[in-house]
């Protein structure tokens, strides 16, 4: 946690304007007044009164909060704050993240270019309802959730590409950096992700049992071959597009402030922040987007999205045969959407403008039950035990946003967007950027106990294997192993106290 001077290398050019204070905090905003920066201080400092709810908690986002109510479309609204015209543009970003793209050639010449490798065709297969994937159950597709491919460097330059962060993992030679489960006709898919559950029990204070299922993947049905010995799989769920702007708009300096990637303060507890280029400009930024953490900005993330999972290209990343290798000729031979009166990509500007338009807008809904007695009860627990070490719950947003929507409000993401390692159980093996094998970005906890109302299951974490919320929390090793053991250790009422407040988030 938070520690002075805790910069991670690198980074000190993200944030020249900032200058380290010897009052305790590693970095300054260089946003704010002295005024505004003490009154953020004052409103963002962790609560100790658990008798009532916090001033404005129940707005988790700010003045982009929804209060559409807790239904099936919880997640799918407009930031509330947005003016009329930019709402033309979430509705229009919206009918293109739902658009089914088609292979080419076709007579729909404005939605084609899909694949010829693909894992979905449109964002919202995978982003149901604008919430959260999950792994294939029984007989349900495995649409929402893809493997990862990387391997580690061999020679010096693929070494010095990723010290650079010129490129975050090196893909796997034949199969490229994730494996795409379907195929335009006449194409044959990569393969398919293949999930072996072993179960464990695990048995808390109090005597309940929890059966814990520990996930093995690999790949049947691999269609060019092997994959490279060296190759690792990480498997990765869709997540949740609510509140994404509000993300982005906080300072990085203060999430560089809860940095202590050497854990100076000595609570077990370190956090590391991830960089990542910004696509466009090649400017070293602070990851935020992303299990690991690898991308800076909504955009960039939208831009790999469409070409890596539908194929399809844009000007800022402009991969017409999406994820195709060299080696996967017959990808390569195919046709493309690309249409020379409309530009040199498949999904020529504004798609990509509007398609993160939309994502940045999408509102975390409101809170509820704030005040019950039991949320307050489960809300002491997650501070008491050390829950917020990792899920930090508030932020004040930068005044200098992007859209002034998002500027200088007051937000409960419940994460400090740092990379933590959470132990060999969770571990995929796979680094990408600044991220271990073992690491992990603390996900935002907001909208969380909407789960099951917006999608229908309580699946978590990276891959989904944990079915329950209390599940999620056991899972937690490496850095949150005294979180996790305070929680099995606590009496049965406290824990689902702790879970109630969860469920009002
Ligand atoms: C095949 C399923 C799939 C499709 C299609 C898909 N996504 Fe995703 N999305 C994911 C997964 C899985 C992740 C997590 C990726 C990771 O951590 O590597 C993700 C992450 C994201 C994130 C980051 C969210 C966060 O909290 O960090 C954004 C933004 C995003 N997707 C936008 C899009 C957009 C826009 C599209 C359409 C162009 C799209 N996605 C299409 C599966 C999908
Ligand atoms: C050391 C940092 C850290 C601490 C402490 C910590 N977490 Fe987490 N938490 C994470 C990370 C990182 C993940 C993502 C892990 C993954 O997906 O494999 C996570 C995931 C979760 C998830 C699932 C989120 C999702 O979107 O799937 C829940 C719920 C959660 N944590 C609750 C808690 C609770 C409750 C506590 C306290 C008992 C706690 N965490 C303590 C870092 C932490």
């Amino acid at each position: 946690m938070k520690a002075p001077f805790a910069l991670a290398t690198g980074l000190a050019l993200l944030v020249s304007t900032a200058i380290p204070s010897s009052a305790g905090d590693g970095v300054v905003r260089g946003d704010l007044s002295p005024k505004d920066l003490a009154r953020v201080r004052a409103v963002t400092k962790p609560t100790s009164d658990f008798s009532k709810a916090e001033p404005f908690e129940i707005r988790q986002g700010g003045a982009g909060t929804s209060q559409h109510g807790a239904n099936r479309d919880a997640f799918s609204q407009f930031a509330p704050n947005i003016t009329f015209a930019e709402e033309q543009d979430f509705k229009l970003g919206n009918a293109l993240f739902t658009k089914l793209w088609v292979s080419s050639p076709s007579s729909t010449q404005a939605s084609d270019g899909l694949g010829p490798l693909f894992n979905a065709r449109s964002c919202q297969s995978c982003h149901v309802k604008d919430g959260r994937g999950h792994p294939p159950e029984g007989d349900r597709d495995a649409t929402s959730m893809f493997l990862r491919l990387a391997r580690p460097p061999v020679t010096p330059e693929e070494r010095s590409k990723l010290e650079r962060l010129d490129v975050m993992s090196l893909p796997d030679p034949v199969y490229g950096g994730q494996l795409q489960d379907q195929a335009v006709p006449g194409l044959s898919a990569e393969g398919r992700m293949v999930i072996t559950y072993d179960e464990r029990a695990v048995t808390l204070a109090g005597g309940e049992t929890i059966m814990l299922r520990k996930p093995t993947y690999s790949v049947a049905e691999l269609a060019y071959g092997p994959l490279d010995p060296t190759t690792t799989l990480s498997p990765r769920i869709a997540n949740p597009m609510i509140g994404l702007g509000l993300i982005e708009a906080i300072a990085a300096e203060d999430i560089l402030a809860l940095a202590d990637p050497n854990d100076h303060d000595g609570d077990g507890v370190s956090g590391k922040a991830a960089r990542a280029r910004d696509h466009r400009t090649g400017e070293i930024k602070l990851g935020r987007f992303g299990w690991k953490a690898q991308n800076a900005s909504v955009r960039d993330q939208s831009a790999n999205a469409f070409a890596g999972d539908i194929g399809i290209s844009t000007p800022d990343d402009p991969r017409s045969f999406g994820d195709c290798t060299p080696q996967q000729t017959a990808c390569l031979a195919g046709a493309t959407g690309v249409q020379a009166r409309l530009g040199d990509t498949e999904a020529p500007d504004p798609v990509l403008d509007l398609v993160t338009f939309y994502a940045k807008n999408l509102a975390p809904p409101a809170r509820r039950d704030v005040e019950d007695a039991e949320v307050l009860r489960g809300k002491q627990l997650f501070y008491e035990s050390g829950c917020t070490a990792c899920h930090t719950p508030k932020f004040v947003t930068s005044r200098k946003a992007d859209n002034q929507a998002q500027a200088f409000q007051l937000i409960w993401p419940y994460s400090d967007f740092l990379l933590h390692d959470l132990g060999e159980d969770l571990a995929d093996g796979q680094a990408v950027g600044d991220a271990t094998g073992t690491e992990w970005r603390t996900p935002p906890l907001w909208g969380i106990g909407l789960t099951k109302t917006v999608n229908g299951h309580t699946f978590f974490l990276h891959d989904g294997r944990a079915r329950s919320l209390t599940e999620a929390i056991l899972w937690h090793g490496g850095e949150a192993q005294a979180a996790r053991d305070a929680f099995a250790a606590a009496n049965p009422e406290d824990r689902k106290a702790l879970i109630t407040f969860l469920e009002s988030l």
